[in-house]
């Protein structure tokens, strides 16, 4: 496996490799501190980032090399030049690219055309980072054995929903994504290639429209921003409404599992996708699942880098 463009690249014993090795890093962040002594890894992002941003570039740091970070309006490619040439330019003065950008199909043609790593730090469709980060709090929340165990995304069908699927698919759990039906669910087709993950795994892919009975007994609540870098402003009031049920209330968590835990890949909008007191509340973890983005994506750039990852 050369890169990460999508989720759904990682096989489970990538993802179990990935998490051994952030898990070393986050009890001795210079663990590996001359991995990438002398080089540069290259942080190219067309939409705003703080943890990712932040994530990776300290994640290059601690492995002795170079974060460049390149802002969207900053390479020709802006003005004109193609994928494929930037995509080589890059390759000759970097160990590593990560992308964070709008069309999935861009960050595609970088990884076809690079002879280094690509990672994808999110797009419109996936956002794979954040799920290592988020399996590796679930990880320390629960343990490896996930049995009996639900883990629940609730809102906007969206790029967090896609990854939290396909994830869960991987790691043999039993997923739900509880979204309006129509324009804000999940993509059919991500659905579609979870259940087939799904087979080989023994995960439960499950999709639906009722907020209440998805997280009944759920031991994960997660949530992510009902507007999306990038969505039109003018479907803002329709969305919300949509959207509104199934906000993260007390109420949702209360039916949770006694020892449920509440996820946000953030940024977060209190009174609007989770009430303050929950994610403010006893049963939240953000911090700890943002402290691990650095971690993830350290151990990320250590093993692609080396040529470990097996791939799916
Ligand atoms: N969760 C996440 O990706 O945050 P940023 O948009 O701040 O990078
Ligand atoms: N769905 C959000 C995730 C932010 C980390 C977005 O794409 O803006």
């Amino acid at each position: 496996m050369k890169d990460l463009l999508r989720t759904q690249d990682l096989s489970r014993a990538d993802v179990d490799l990935l998490l051994d090795t952030a898990g070393e890093f986050s009890e001795n962040p210079l663990r590996s501190a001359t991995a990438l002594a002398n080089k540069s890894v290259a942080i190219y992002m067309t939409k705003p980032s703080t943890r990712t941003r932040l994530a990776s570039e300290t994640a290059v740091a601690h492995l002795g090399g170079t974060p460049i970070f390149i802002r969207g309006d900053e390479l020709q490619l802006g003005r004109g030049e193609t994928i494929s040439d930037t995509a080589r330019i890059i390759s000759g003065f970097c160990e590593a690219l990560i992308i964070r950008t709008f069309a999935q199909s861009d960050v595609d043609e970088l990884g076809v055309n690079s002879s280094i790593p690509v990672i994808n730090a999110l797009t419109d469709d996936d956002h794979p980072t954040q799920l290592l980060a988020d399996w590796l709090t679930i990880r320390e929340n629960f343990g490896k054995d996930i049995s009996g165990r639900k883990f629940v995304y609730l809102g906007d069908g969206n790029n967090m929903s896609h990854a939290w699927l396909t994830m869960g698919a991987i790691m043999g759990a039993h997923v739900v994504a509880a979204t309006p039906s129509g324009a804000w669910a999940p993509d059919a087709k991500v659905v579609e290639k979870a259940k087939e993950i799904a087979k080989k795994t023994g995960a439960t892919i499950e999709v639906t429209n009722d907020p209440e009975a998805a997280s009944k007994d759920a031991s994960v609540l997660y949530t992510d921003v009902w507007m999306s870098m990038g969505d039109p402003e003018s479907e803002r009031a329709e969305k919300i409404k949509a959207l509104s049920p199934f906000a993260v209330t007390e109420n949702l968590m209360s039916i949770t599992a006694a020892d449920s835990i509440f996820m946000h890949c953030l940024p977060a909008h209190r009174g609007e996708e989770v009430s303050a007191s929950v994610i403010d509340g006893p049963k939240s973890v953000i911090w700890r699942e943002a402290y691990h983005r650095r971690t993830t994506i350290q151990a990320l750039l250590y093993h692609l880098t080396r040529g470990e990852l097996s791939g799916n």
